[in-house]
């Protein structure tokens, strides 16, 4: 994670969430096998990276695409919370900060298409969906690959491999 912070943009725009006590307690929990914090901070930098290339609103995603999993617990284990979760990361992110339409439009909907029904309404809300399941399937893959003793370039095979089957 020390070169996302180390990206002085990156970190001046989403620092007050970074620092904020409450949020910063979803680093206690486990997600894909990492903590949860972790995989957050991956999927809102190089969403913040594809939507700035792009000339999209990149401070607006990098913000939302933070907080897209902002909720305490643990999600593997439980059906209900899997396609709920969203949900109650907005109310959490809605509780502790101001959130424009669009970036409530990025956590609401990032499980789409898992989540068929919540389909999003803007180009960054595209981006951070995409590249959150990129994330899972990379995380996922390292946890493979760690219990299999795979170095590290057979995890990122792995990925490349899944992620070319759903595109
Ligand atoms: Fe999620
Ligand atoms: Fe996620």
């Amino acid at each position: 994670m020390l070169k996302k912070y180390a990206d002085k943009d990156y970190y001046y725009i989403v620092n007050n969430i970074l620092n904020n006590n409450e949020f910063r307690k979803i680093d206690n929990c486990s997600h894909h096998g990492i903590s949860r914090l972790e995989h957050c901070v991956r999927v809102s930098y190089y969403s913040y990276l594809i939507t700035k290339y792009l000339g999209l609103d990149y401070e607006k995603t990098a913000r939302a695409a933070l907080l897209h999993d902002f909720f305490i617990g643990d999600n593997s284990s439980k059906l209900k919370s899997f396609f709920n979760h969203s949900k109650i990361a907005l109310e959490n992110s809605d509780n502790l900060f101001i959130l424009s339409d669009k970036e409530r439009d990025i956590i609401n909907t990032h499980m789409f298409p898992v989540n068929i029904n919540k389909i999003p309404k803007y180009m960054e809300s595209w981006v951070v969906s995409f590249v959150d399941k990129a994330s899972c399937i990379y995380e996922g893959s390292l946890t493979v690959s760690r219990c299999f003793k795979f170095k590290l370039q057979n995890a990122m095979v792995i990925s490349i491999f899944l992620i070319g089957r759903f595109l």
